[in-house]
C-alpha cells in the first residue's frame, strides 16, 4: 500500500467510525417493535407509499412534510391524526421517527437523502436516486459511511420475475448474452399530453412554500404549473429516462450483474407532445457495457401497443419480460416472464414461465430496519441506475456519444 493510499485508508476508516458513532440518533428496534415512519413529499406517489407503509404490520406513519397544504389534507384523509409540516427539517428533528420515506420531485432527492441520513433516520428514497451524477456520488459516499438502511424505490428489484431471470441466467440457460432490447410505450387522447396534470384552484403562493420547492434553483415568481408539472422541465426532472427507464435499466443490470455502462448514446426529441415541455417524448438509447453487452431502450408517448418489456438475447436462449402489451384479440394486457431455448445450441431445452412470487418492497425496507440487513434495492443499485440515466441524458443534451469518464467530468445542465 503506498503512503498516499494508506493515508486515504486511515482517513476513510476514521470518517466511517465517526459517522457510525454520530448517526444512530434513533432507537435500536427489536423484532416486534413498532416502526415509526415520517414522509417527505406526499403527492401522487407519496400517497401510494403512505398507504403501502400503513399496510405493513406494526408500522405507524406519524408525520409528513410537504410544501403544499393541499397534500396535508390529502394525507390526513388517509391517515387521520398525522402531523403535517411544510419544512422537512422539522420532521427530521423528531427523535421518535425511525425511518423516512422521500417522494419529492427529482431535483430535491439528494437534499432530502443527505438530510435524512444526517438526522440518523433510515431511508426509503424514490427513484431516480438523484438528479445528477455529482449528487449520486455524494449520496453513495454518505450512505456508505453511515450505518443507516437505505432502500431505493426501485420496486422491481423485489420482483419474483427478477429472481427467476437471475436464476436462469446464472444456471446458463441463456448462454452468452451480448444484446438486450427493451422498450416502454404509452399513449394519451389527442390534445391531452402525457404527464400533464391540471393545477388545482388552491395551488396559490399562500398555500405553497415555493422557496423550499425551488431548493436553490434560480429564484423566480411562484409558478403553480411548474410545481405540479415539474417532470416536464430539465431543472427539476430527467424526463422519461429517470421516470421509467431507470426501473428497466436497474432490472437488466441486476439480471445480468452488469457494472456501470462504459458509454451511452441517446437520440430523440419532443416530437409528439408539443406543449412547451423540455424533456423528450420519443427516445432511443444505446448503452455499451463492459464484457461485450449492448443494451437498447426505446420509448414513445404516442403509441401504447407493446407496453413495456425487456428481451435478453443469448446464444442458448431468450428471456422475455413483458408488461402491459395489449393482446390483439382480448384487448387485455398481462405481465409475464418467459424463457425460450435456442434450439441450435439447446436442442433439448424447453420453454419455461417464471413462477416466483414478488416480495413487498416496502415491507422489505421495514424488515431491514429491524434486522439491519441490506434491502433489495440498496444504495449501490440506486447509484448505478442513476448514473446510467444521467449518461443517457447527457448524451442527448450534448448530441453525441458519451463515455462514463466524460459523463463523470461533465457539468450538470439545468
Ligand atoms: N417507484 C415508482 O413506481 C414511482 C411512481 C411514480 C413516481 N415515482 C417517483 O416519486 C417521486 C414523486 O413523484 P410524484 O408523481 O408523486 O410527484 P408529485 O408532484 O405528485 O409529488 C411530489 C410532492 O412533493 C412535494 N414537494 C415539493 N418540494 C418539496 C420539498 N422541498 N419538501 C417536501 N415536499 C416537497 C410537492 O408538493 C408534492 O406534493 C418522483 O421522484 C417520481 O419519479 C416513483
Amino acid at each position: 500500500m503506498s503512503e498516499e493510499t494508506r493515508r486515504d485508508f486511515i482517513r476513510d476508516a476514521a470518517l466511517a467510525t465517526a459517522a457510525v458513532l454520530v448517526s444512530p440518533a434513533s432507537r435500536i428496534l427489536g423484532a416486534n417493535d413498532r416502526v415509526r415512519v415520517g414522509m417527505i413529499g406526499v403527492g401522487g406517489r407519496g400517497q401510494d407509499l403512505l398507504r403501502q407503509a400503513m399496510a405493513v404490520p406494526n408500522v405507524e406513519v406519524i408525520a409528513i412534510a410537504d410544501v403544499y397544504t393541499r397534500r396535508w389534507d390529502e394525507a390526513k384523509r388517509i391517515a387521520p391524526g398525522i402531523q403535517a409540516v411544510d419544512d422537512h427539517r422539522k420532521l427530521l428533528d423528531r427523535k421518535d421517527i425511525d425511518g423516512v420515506i422521500v417522494a419529492s420531485p427529482l431535483h430535491i432527492h439528494a437534499r432530502h437523502f443527505m438530510d435524512a441520513l444526517d438526522s440518523g433516520k433510515d431511508l426509503y428514497s424514490e427513484k431516480t436516486m438523484t438528479w445528477s451524477i455529482p449528487e449520486a456520488d455524494e449520496c453513495l459516499a454518505a450512505a456508505k459511511k453511515s450505518d443507516r438502511v437505505v432502500q431505493i424505490g426501485l420496486q422491481h428489484e423485489s420482483s419474483g420475475q427478477l429472481a427467476d431471470a437471475r436464476r436462469w441466467i446464472k444456471g446458463g440457460l441463456a448462454g452468452k448474452v451480448t444484446s438486450v432490447e427493451s422498450w416502454m410505450s404509452r399513449n394519451t387522447p389527442h390534445g391531452k399530453g402525457q404527464w400533464v396534470r391540471a393545477v388545482p384552484a388552491d395551488c396559490t403562493a399562500a398555500n405553497v412554500n415555493w422557496n423550499a420547492f425551488l431548493n436553490g434553483r434560480p429564484d423566480r415568481q411562484f409558478d403553480p404549473f411548474r410545481l405540479i408539472n415539474w417532470r416536464l422541465y430539465w431543472e427539476f426532472s430527467g424526463g422519461n429516462v429517470t421516470e421509467n427507464m431507470v426501473h428497466q435499466i436497474a432490472w437488466i443490470m441486476s439480471a445480468l450483474d452488469l457494472p456501470l455502462p462504459s458509454a451511452a448514446y441517446m437520440t430523440g426529441g419532443v416530437f409528439s407532445e408539443k406543449d412547451g415541455r423540455e424533456v423528450p417524448d420519443t427516445i432511443a438509447v444505446s448503452f455499451d457495457f463492459p464484457g461485450d453487452v449492448v443494451v437498447n431502450w426505446q420509448s414513445t408517448f404516442s403509441n401504447s401497443r407493446y407496453g413495456l418489456g425487456e428481451r435478453i438475447l443469448g446464444s442458448d436462449g431468450t428471456i422475455e419480460h413483458v408488461a402491459g402489451a395489449t393482446d390483439m384479440v382480448s384487448g387485455e394486457s398481462e405481465e409475464t416472464l418467459r424463457y425460450y431455448p435456442e434450439k441450435v445450441n439447446r436442442p433439448d431445452g424447453t420453454a419455461q414461465t417464471g413462477t416466483s412470487p414478488d416480495q413487498n418492497h416496502m415491507a422489505n425496507w421495514i424488515d431491514c430496519i429491524r434486522s439491519r440487513k441490506a434491502p433489495n434495492a440498496p444504495v449501490e443499485k440506486g447509484y448505478t441506475s442513476a448514473v446510467a440515466c444521467h449518461m443517457a441524458n447527457l448524451s442527448y443534451r450534448q448530441k453525441q456519444r458519451i463515455t462514463l469518464e466524460e459523463a463523470k467530468g461533465a457539468q450538470p445542465q439545468l
